[in-house]
Parts: structure tokens; sequence; C-alpha cells
């Protein structure tokens, strides 16, 4: 039982006490007493905020790039999540052998997350090539497998062509899931790229200049046309990092074509010059970090609803690792940082306690808003009778500082390593269990559950 704390939900606030059974709220009321539930283990929440606990639709657990192996499997990811305050997690599975099913993928990653993930979890399909078995495979990933989104990617290895992409957002809108893309034009990076190698210019430096926000924003412009071309379909576009895109964005929202875009707390909160750095390595991904400009604009999309979710993109590799000399030209560095247990205090002190966002956004974007367009809800991202009692604790008068020793992923660096944090995630509970407590992690390996996610809903409504 939960007593005294303040609910927050991304329609309003309230002061009730809440009671949870078998993992589940059975009862949210002004006053429940404790003594008619003897057997329930109280907890104190006076002066403190209880949230839904966070979503995060955007993880690289376990991910081999190729050229490395990211630092966190699906027990210290997830280990990580649950201390930094999400309770669930959408993973993006990693490309597979060269013409494999979507079904292989998957079974892939179920393997790597049962039986280690704290959290509770699902994955995004990844469309790696087009061909018809793929094109007819997808029905049953939505309905039998409950696997109800998929990404495409635009640049990198495995990038889709326009006609494939097209074929995709096709067949998908058919058959009930979202599309979600890593929108980058590719080919402007490589042309880019290969004259920056040309002249000698490969320190990690480089990186950002390779990949200006036009290749972002042009890829956006061009998905968003695509998908209208494709019946209309939904599209869902990934870390958003520039306001040239959200205009794009906010341009096809106008004309009420069904578009979201997620955002992460990189973009709102470091900038390109990280990059002039000594460990600018730590700071390769992609797309890159931009001017501190377009963080401004990012932070007016979050308040004014035009930016509909916040996720981390977490995919960690060792410093360590990126800085041996095989890496150290940032063509041949692996792109990725971490992030997922930084988000939801991260974004709560520079979001919430900054004045920027409200607390009710905060909801929004970090939990309500991806369960509605990932086919979670209602089980998970609000507060309500017959929802997981996922929950967390924030005490909004507590300050700290972030640093990396106190974290619990595999890496070996935060990009937000000294921050200054106002609130602190005092406690996360996953359906009722405490799995952190004030930095404490008391979960268990094998605790998260593979969640069968709804087909998209076309008449979402985000808050
Ligand atoms: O650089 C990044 N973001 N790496 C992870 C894969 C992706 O692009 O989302
Ligand atoms: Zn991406
Ligand atoms: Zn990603």
């Amino acid at each position: 039982m939960i007593k005294h704390g303040t609910l927050v939900r991304a329609s309003g606030q309230s002061h009730q006490d809440m009671l949870i059974i078998d993992g589940k709220i059975a009862a949210i009321a002004d006053h429940i007493d404790a003594a008619a539930h003897p057997q329930a283990t109280v907890i104190d929440a006076s002066g403190q905020l209880v949230l839904p606990g966070g979503i995060d639709v955007h993880t690289h657990f376990n991910i081999d790039v190729g050229i490395a192996r990211s630092c966190d499997d699906f027990f210290t990811g997830t280990r990580s999540a649950v201390c930094g305050g999400t309770t669930t997690i959408v993973d993006h599975m990693g490309f597979g052998p060269k013409g494999c099913s979507l079904h292989h993928q998957l079974e892939v990653y179920k393997a790597h997350a049962k039986d280690n993930a704290v959290a509770d979890y699902s994955f995004h399909g990844v469309i790696q090539h087009i061909n018809d078995d793929i094109l007819d495979e997808m029905a049953a990933m939505v309905t039998e497998e409950g696997i109800s989104s998929f990404k495409l990617y635009l640049t990198y290895g495995y990038k889709l062509g326009d006609e494939d992409v097209f074929k995709a957002l096709e067949r998908l809108n058919q058959v009930g899931a979202l599309t979600t893309v890593h929108p980058e034009n590719d080919a402007a990076i490589a042309a880019r790229r290969s004259k920056l190698v040309e002249q000698g210019k490969t320190a990690p430096k480089y990186h950002g200049v390779s990949r200006p926000l036009e290749c972002e924003a042009e890829a956006i412009a061009r998905m968003i046309n695509l998908a209208k071309l494709a019946d209309n379909a939904p599209l869902y576009i990934v870390h958003l990092s520039n306001g040239l895109g959200l205009d794009y964005l906010n341009l096809a929202r106008g004309q009420q074509q069904p578009v979201w875009v997620e955002t992460c707390p990189q973009y709102l909160t470091l900038n390109e010059t990280v990059y002039t750095r000594e460990d600018a390595t730590k700071f390769i991904l992609s797309p890159p970090l931009r001017p501190q400009a377009e963080c401004d604009k990012l932070w007016v999309g979050l308040e004014q609803g035009q930016i509909d979710t916040v996720a981390t993109d977490h995919c960690s590799f060792l410093y360590q690792q990126q800085k041996q000399p095989q890496h150290a030209d940032f063509t041949r560095c692996p792109n990725g940082m971490p992030g997922v247990e930084a988000r939801i205090p991260v974004l709560f002190s520079e979001g919430v306690m900054q004045g920027r966002i409200t607390l009710e956004r905060f909801v929004a974007l970090t939990s309500t808003n991806p369960a509605k367009l990932f086919g979670l809800y209602p089980k998970k991202g609000c507060l309500a009778v017959g929802s997981d009692a996922d929950l967390i604790l924030i005490d909004p008068a507590a300050d700290s500082i972030h640093r990396h020793s106190e974290l619990h992923d595999a890496c070996d660096y935060s990009p937000y390593e000294g921050m200054k944090l106002k609130g602190k995630l005092t406690m996360t509970l996953l359906r009722g269990q405490i799995v952190a407590k004030d930095g404490q992690f008391l979960g268990h390996a094998g605790q998260g559950q593979f969640l069968h996610r709804q087909p998209f809903n076309p008449i979402v409504e985000l808050h």
C-alpha cells in the first residue's frame, strides 16, 4: 500500500492512497485504511510524487554492430533501467545473419532476454531486407507474436532504399503495425565522410561534421511523404535531434497525418561542444549532438506537445574499447552511448524542476504516450485500477550529483557525469515488487516478463 503520495498522471494530479494486490493496482482512493489490510506492506510516500513506471521504447541491449558488441546485455541493461525508474523497455533487435527471417531474430532476442531481464520487455522488429517472405511474415509477427512495431534504417549497413521502404510502410500499415525509422540520408553522409577521410579529418570531432542536421531533416521529410503515399501509413520518427526535422513533422501534423516523434535526453541536454573535448569519442552517436540552438528548439517542441516521447537509444560501448587505436578514426568507432538509467532523473531535473515542462507532460513523455503508441496501454503507462503496479517514487526536494560510479550498467562512463540534478528517484516497483530503492538494486535477473503487445491503434490520442 502506498499512502500519502501525490499521484501524477498525464491527465492531472491527486493526493490519494493506492492498494496493490498480486502485482496490479487494486484500489486508488482518497483514504485507504491500512488496518483493513493487515497483510499489506505500507510505504509512506509523504512529500513524494508517485508516477507510472518509465517506458523506454528505444534501447539496444546485447547488440553486435559488427565492429563491436555493446557492453550492456539484458541483465545489466534492465538492472540499470529499473534503478533509473524505467520498468518497461522495448529493445531494438539487432541484425541477424544475411537473409534471415523476422522470426529468427525474435527467437534470438527472446533467448537473450529470458532469465536475464529485470524489467518487462518487448522488441521492435528490425527490417534488414525486403522480399515477399518478409512481407508475408509481418502479419503473424503482429498477431501471433505481439510485435506491433518495426524499425527501418535509412543508413548503416542494412539501409533500405525507397522502394523497400514504401513496401514496408504499406504492408505494416495493413497488418496493424507502426513503422519506426532511423532517418538519415546515407548518400550525403557517405559523400561527406569520403571527403573528410581524403583530407585526413578522421578525429572523433569530425563525426558531427560528417552528418549535419540536413541529412536527418531530409530523411524525415522523405519518410513523411512516403508514408503519406503508402495509404497514410502511421510513422514514428526515432531520436529527433534538430528543429528543422521538427518543422517538417509539424507541417505533416498540421495536415492530420499520423506521424509521431521521439527525442532523447542527450539531444536536449548535451550539444556539439563536447566534440572539442579530449574524450569526444564518448559522444560518437548518430544522429550526432547538435548546436545548442537545436536543443532549445526541441525543448519548445516538448513543452508544446509537438514531441511525443522521450526515449534513450541506450547503446553502450566501453570508453576503454572506443579509445583503442582501431576505433580512433570516427568512421571505425561503434556509434552509440549509454543513458537508460539517466533518462528519468535528467529529464525530471532539466525539464520539470527547471520549469520547462509540467509534471503531467513528464508522465506523458516518459510513460503514457510510449505505452499508447506501442500497444502496452492500459496494462502499462497509467495509474489506474487493473493496471500493472509499475511505479516510481520521486522526492522533488532532494538533490544529487549524477555519477557513473553510482549507476548499474556495465559501461565505464556516463555522458552526464557531474550533472547537478534536482529531484531524486527514491523507489521503483515492478508489478508491486520493490526492484530499486535509494539507489540500491533489489530485483533479480529473470523477473522481467515478455510483453505481447497489441496491434497499433490508429485512433490513438496522446497527451
Ligand atoms: O548511434 C547510435 N544511435 N547508435 C545506436 C543505433 C541507432 O542508430 O539507433
Ligand atoms: Zn538510430
Ligand atoms: Zn537506436
